[in-house]
């Protein structure tokens, strides 16, 4: 696992080195921001709990990487509607292929975050099945995880989650949470609202605590 020595500086919008979509040029400007070597940079894996186009959730994730890089990498893992319906059956070799995919980014990672919409007071089918996948593995029982949400709705789901994710990871943090109220709204103003700079101060903050967390 990667060690962060140098987490995304929560004053980050306000720096001079930054690019218009408020992420750092390269990682020269990294380092003549931070006067350090850019070199131990964390590799999250961020999971949507919805598979549609415009999710709110899906959105948020892909302005958090934004966000984030190049201190640190974000992979937005859209795509839990390719995972067959999880059976204990399948779980031989080989694993279906997108299985063996998920499983191998998360393994990759130094930690994933979770954003997920509610369905029906609950976690979608769809995210419960991509973790019904991992429960019997080894890649995520060790694995640091937080949580996002996109809406101010969906505790419920959330409980469930928490529930769910403290069961099969000894790292799940129930302290690190981000929540935007983004319900309905379109990606381009997700990105927006994001890049404003109290939002962005907090998604900064969220990445650097959670980056930290990741390196303990
Ligand atoms: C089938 C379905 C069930 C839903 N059930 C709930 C619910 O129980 N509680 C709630 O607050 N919102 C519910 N919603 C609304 C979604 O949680 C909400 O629109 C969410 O922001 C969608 O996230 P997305 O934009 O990432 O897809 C439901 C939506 C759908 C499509």
């Amino acid at each position: 696992m990667a060690r962060s020595r140098l987490s995304l500086h929560p004053l980050a919008c306000s720096v001079p080195n930054l690019t218009a979509n408020g992420s750092y040029a390269d990682k020269t400007a990294v380092e003549a921001e931070f006067g350090e070597p850019y070199t131990n940079f964390m590799n999250f894996f961020a999971i949507s709990g919805s598979t549609r186009k415009l999710s709110t959730n899906t959105a948020m994730l892909r302005a958090l990487s934004h966000i984030a890089q190049p201190v640190h990498s974000i992979s937005v893992f859209e795509r839990i509607g390719d995972l067959p319906v999880f059976s204990p059956d399948l779980e031989m070799d080989p694993l279906p292929e997108p299985v063996q995919n998920f499983a191998e980014m998360i393994r990759q990672s130094d930690g994933l975050i979770i954003s997920s919409p509610e369905y029906v007071r609950a976690i979608p089918g769809g995210l419960k099945n991509a973790i019904d996948w991992l429960v019997s593995r080894d890649e995520v029982i060790n694995k640091p995880i937080a949580l996002m949400h996109a809406s101010h709705r969906g505790d419920d789901m959330l409980a469930q989650l928490r529930m769910v994710l403290t069961t099969v990871s000894s790292r799940f943090s129930d302290e690190l949470f981000l929540r935007f109220d983004l319900m309905k709204k379109p990606p381009a103003d997700i990105e927006a609202y994001l890049a404003q700079p109290e939002n962005r101060l907090a998604a900064a903050d969220f990445v650097s605590r959670f980056a930290t967390y990741c390196g303990d």
